[in-house]
């Protein structure tokens, strides 16, 4: 009765099965840049000239700095020399796993987007790019490659030490269905060199190797990524728990990482300028890098989305996209006795972040799909908060996220995955300017920090070449009914702020020292059924603390080793008065949901029906991956007055879905309003 629910996120139809899209493949591209000589950069006149020479099935591409060797005409990457090292990749693995694409389509088939012919794009002496392509046919066995034209683009720059990589791909009107989930470049390092991985300032150090995750040196934990290792190669590692997903992160902050072999004091980086051609929006988390060594870039997924993700391509409907350039950085120091040369990469890795930042949208790609900056367009607004429940004035919408992506509902970016998206925060007056839009139709979307819900333009904006759009103040309503009785958390849209347990001793990542990724440690949903031990959480509005008593994950009570419970959480405030003929509002906000089902009962646990479900929801396995979100949700619950009385009052929250550890919901924030006044 009298419930209404708007649900921000796209509550997808799409019917495949669950599947977790996991792939571990390790791309490297390997760039040298040399941190003495290194100006080159800027000055393309500088270093040799960009060499092409074509052997029998080998395209090599050398500027003095790096030399790129690439399998022709199937385009794998197969070497780069940089320096003291004949290759950067694994000599050992065969041409198809050293630096490849991949893509994964329909009931997890893997493609590697294999080649059939080179083209010489542009040959100068400043610049070599080439183009390694395939033209879809339909043929009796046209499931055996996924119905895609596929362009593969290397770059190579006079000065540069490195290698810029893009793809081009399309679909024609005619290509039958597919689901393409997953698409990525992998890069997989040379093993005996590369042991000292960097994700962050934060997230760096020596890694495990391969055959440390090989049977009779680790136990499986949970799920087959998870490992716990008991017999590593160096002892050191002895009790660690190994997963690749404890090196997420989210997109706005994918933008470099990568390995450095300390035998050669040389870094090999993985540098995305650019989010445009990612899918998901700034939040989407991505793998990095991990136990291999491998480097990925990561185009498209279902991590943290799962099947909500809008990844079907339908007949009758043309597709094109071009992923990348990402920038593949080699860099080089001297040696040195005390390890300095560790930070000496990794700081000079993130200059030429900055540097490859600076140069975007690159003027030197020579793919007509991508447009340089003068074919671009620039959006610029305010963005302005009316709650009148928080000020009487319209609030500066501080800080905000504010992006560009294809027409949908409110929210739909985070399931978006095949057009472009273009995002930047707003500064403390809520003023934005987005630049470097590529020509095309959106809809502008925002969320703000300390606000429920999704901001979305009532209009479409068509960005045309060199258009510079001034869209003037924009309001945003966040949804709210009533004046706040009492809230539990902060609108961020994750569960960071909530109690995030201490990792059991035995599952411990020690990588993960710093605080702020303290909830990608193992295991932590465990921890609730001992910590909670005599009971479920009861919540006692102005006496506990959310940082303390909230535990992070609505997860299911463990029971037995393959047993589990539902469980109900209880909120108990105090109402000085109902209004029982008026109706209150529960503003429910989810930072991520995994087949969770919550439950809403007021003050009678038994209830059979309950004031409000959400029903089954969500695929983004946001807590076995260690995400401390996955999708965000949000539901305004009607409450009619009656079902409230003068006094104590309990709200049941039942986390109703219990098959494994995994079926959980995350809270984001929930409050509770009066009626309106
Ligand atoms: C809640 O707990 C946190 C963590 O212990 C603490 O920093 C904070 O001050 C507490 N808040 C209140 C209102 O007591
Ligand atoms: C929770 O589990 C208990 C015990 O298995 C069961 O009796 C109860 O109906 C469940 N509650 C809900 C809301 O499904």
């Amino acid at each position: 009765m009298g419930k209404k629910i708007s649900s921000s996120n796209s509550g997808s139809l799409v019917l495949w099965l669950v599947i977790m899209v996991e792939f571990s493949l390790l791309f490297s591209s390997v760039f040298c840049a040399e941190i003495s000589t290194r100006q080159s950069v800027e000055g393309n006149t500088k270093g040799s000239q960009v060499l092409l020479h074509r052997n029998k099935d080998i395209v090599l591409i050398d500027n003095g700095l790096v030399e790129v060797s690439i399998e022709d005409p199937s385009g794998y990457l197969l070497g780069v020399k940089y320096k003291t090292m004949p290759n950067v990749l694994e000599t050992q693995n065969i041409n198809a796993n050293k630096g490849y694409w991949d893509l994964v389509w329909d009931n997890d088939a893997i493609d590697k987007l294999v080649a059939e012919r080179m083209e010489i794009i542009t040959q100068t002496d400043e610049l070599v790019e080439v183009s390694f392509k395939k033209t879809w046919k339909p043929t009796a066995d046209y499931r055996s490659t996924v119905p895609l034209n596929i362009d593969k683009r290397y770059i190579v720059r006079r000065g540069v030490p490195g290698l810029y990589m893009y793809g081009i791909f399309d679909r024609q009107a005619d290509f039958p269905d597919a689901h393409m989930d997953q698409i990525r470049i992998a890069f997989k390092l040379k093993e005996d060199k590369f042991h000292f991985m960097a994700v962050s300032d934060a997230k760096q150090g020596m890694m495990p190797t391969a055959e440390d995750r090989e049977a009779g040196r680790c136990q499986v934990l949970a799920f087959k990524e998870a490992v716990l290792l008991t017999n590593p190669t160096d002892p050191r590692f002895k009790g660690q728990v190994d997963d690749k997903y404890q090196y997420s992160v989210e997109n706005k902050d994918n933008n470099l990482h990568g390995w450095i072999s300390d035998a050669d004091a040389v870094g090999f980086w993985v540098i995305t300028p650019s989010n445009e051609f990612r899918t998901g929006g700034p939040h989407k988390q991505e793998l990095t890098s991990h136990v291999g060594p491998v480097s990925l870039s990561m185009f498209v997924s279902a991590h943290y989305a799962g099947n909500d993700m809008d990844s079907f391509y339908r007949k009758g409907n043309p597709w094109k996209k071009v992923f990348g350039p990402v920038f593949i950085y080699l860099n080089s120091a001297s040696p040195d006795p005390n390890q300095g040369y560790r930070n000496t990469l990794w700081n000079d890795a993130k200059r030429q972040l900055r540097e490859e930042i600076r140069s975007w949208p690159y003027n030197f790609v020579a793919s007509e799909d991508f447009p340089h900056s003068e074919q671009r367009g620039e959006v610029n607004g305010q963005l302005l908060v009316r709650d009148r429940y928080m000020d009487k004035n319209l609030m500066p919408a501080k800080s905000a996220f504010v992006g560009l992506a294809a027409p949908g509902n409110a929210g739909s970016w985070q399931t978006e995955a095949k057009g472009y998206q273009f995002w930047i925060q707003t500064d403390d007056t809520g003023l934005f300017s987005i630049k470097n839009i590529r020509p095309g139709v959106y809809h502008l979307y925002a969320w703000v920090y300390g606000f429920i819900g999704d901001y979305k333009l009532d209009r479409t904006i068509t960005i045309q070449p060199g258009n510079k759009v001034q869209l003037g103040k924009l309001i945003y309503d966040p949804p709210r009914n009533g004046p706040t009785l009492w809230e539990i958390g902060i609108p961020d849209r994750t569960a960071a702020e909530f109690f995030v347990p201490e990792p059991n001793p035995s599952f411990v990542n020690a990588m993960l020292k710093d605080n702020a990724d303290r909830f990608r440690q193992y295991g932590l949903w465990d921890r609730y059924s001992e910590i909670y031990r005599h009971g479920d959480i009861v919540y006692n509005v102005g006496v506990s603390n959310y940082s303390k008593d909230w535990f992070f994950a609505h997860v299911p009570r463990k029971v037995g080793l393959n047993a589990h419970r539902n469980t109900t959480w209880q909120i108990r405030h105090n109402l000085q008065e109902v209004n029982e003929a008026a109706t209150y509002t529960l503003q429910l906000a989810l930072a991520a949901a995994s087949h969770g089902e919550v439950q809403v009962r007021i003050n009678d646990p038994t209830a059979i029906q309950p004031l409000f479900t959400t029903s089954r929801i969500g695929f983004d396995t946001a807590v076995a991956r260690h995400g401390i979100h996955g999708l965000y949700r949000h539901y305004s619950i009607n409450v009619p007055g009656n079902r409230f009385r003068r006094g104590e009052n309990t709200i049941f929250l039942t986390q109703k879905r219990s098959r494994n550890s995994f079926q959980a919901v995350m809270y984001d924030y929930i409050r509770l309003e009066g009626p309106a006044v």
